[in-house]
């Protein structure tokens, strides 16, 4: 047995984080080649549950050629040894087919596709165990494991809780829907994706300002509990969906969000493929309901939010603004209608961005 050190990139350090805290039960390895075959092909682990994202670690081709079965990888990030590793298998994907299968595309200019292509060509398998602490980050407050997350429901009471998860700020349409979910349920769980993203999304700092801010004015404190989720975005559409309502279902969560396009990029998926994608599985067997909304936007016509399944009138009435266009407004320092964001969160968007790249 041979003990090798190999540094990891940020993606692979919060899968470290969730592998090993319980938010991606059942899965707690690097999936080996069997379960990552299976998965891409089926969306199912080797045991049949259902699983429809790749967790993998890719190593460069030279530390490969030495790791063996059984050997123990020390995984590095920076100068701290994070977690050990103990070697499975290694194996080299066929990258284009987990780009057509997983991102419905082998564009390269989809940045989910994009990283897959930049990432290492050697996938090592094996089960991982934390050895240290995740670094010091920013609104640490707002991190919790799973079991932390069950507790905190368990300890307001809670019996169905909806998951919503979300890359950017929380405007009304947002807002709208999680609302519309909270007349049904107990409490709503706000758990904003803040590991990697595409450069051009704002940053997980800046949101994080902008959903405290809106949950003191305009939510019930007692009906709403915010955490972050520490995963990489992938913009893998209709496959990220459902992965995204397993891990808030090992969250603790009940239901779950699914608006239109969800984790989707550009062009690439139809409006509503992230909902038809449940058709595939049960509510039994994903241990998790997920709740479906329509295209929702504020309509000058109704005097109110709603939907395209709410609204009767036609799109002059109605106020969409997609993220590039409400980008291009912040930077030219034209502040969007307070029917598309609260002003509030507006203000701290305008602060916040003012010296990023938007
Ligand atoms: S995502 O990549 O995390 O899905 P985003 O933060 O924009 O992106 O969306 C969070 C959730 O809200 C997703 O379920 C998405 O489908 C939903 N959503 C976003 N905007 C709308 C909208 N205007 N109408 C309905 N659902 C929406």
């Amino acid at each position: 047995m041979t003990t090798h050190d190999v540094c990891i990139d940020a993606m692979a350090l919060s899968d470290v984080e969730l592998l090993t805290n319980g938010a991606y039960a059942p899965l707690t390895s690097f999936m080996n080649e069997a379960d990552y075959t299976s998965c891409v092909a089926r969306m199912r682990l080797t045991d049949g549950s259902i699983w429809s994202l790749p967790i993998t670690l890719p190593i460069d081709a030279h530390t490969a050629s030495r790791v063996r079965t059984g050997d123990v990888l020390h995984l590095r990030y920076g100068s701290v040894v994070y977690a050990k590793m103990t070697v499975e298998d290694v194996y080299t994907p066929d990258k284009r087919q987990e780009a057509l299968l997983v991102y419905a595309t082998d564009d390269v200019q989809h940045p989910g596709v994009h990283k897959l292509m930049t990432r290492p060509n050697v996938y090592v398998g094996g089960r991982v165990e934390r050895v240290h602490d995740m670094p010091d980050r920013p609104f640490a407050s707002y991190y919790f494991d799973p079991q932390e997350t069950k507790a905190h429901f368990a300890a307001r009471k809670w019996k169905t809780i909806v998951g919503f998860q979300t890359r950017n700020p929380v405007h009304r349409a947002h807002e709208y829907i999680q609302k519309c979910a909270l007349e049904i349920v107990d409490g709503l769980f706000l758990n904003p994706l803040v590991g990697e993203t595409k450069s051009d999304d704002i940053s997980a700092d800046v949101r994080m300002r902008s959903y405290e801010v809106l949950l003191q004015k305009y939510y019930p404190h007692d009906r709403v509990m915010l955490g972050v989720f520490p995963a990489a975005m992938r913009y893998a559409g209709p496959r990220e969906a459902v992965f995204h309502a397993l891990v808030r279902r090992n969250y603790g969560c009940t239901h779950f969000i699914v608006g239109r396009d969800h984790a989707g990029v550009g062009n690439y998926y139809g409006t509503y493929d992230a909902q038809r994608i449940f058709d595939a599985f049960s509510v039994d067997e994903l241990g998790i309901t997920p709740m479906f909304f329509e295209h929702s936007f504020y309509c000058r016509a109704c005097g109110n939010m709603a939907s395209t399944k709410t609204c009767p009138h036609d799109s002059t009435h109605r106020l969409i603004l997609s993220g590039t266009k409400v980008r291009e407004m912040l930077a030219a320092g034209i502040v969007p209608p307070p029917e598309f964001s609260r002003r509030e969160v507006i203000e701290v968007l305008i602060s916040g961005m003012a010296g990023e790249h938007i």
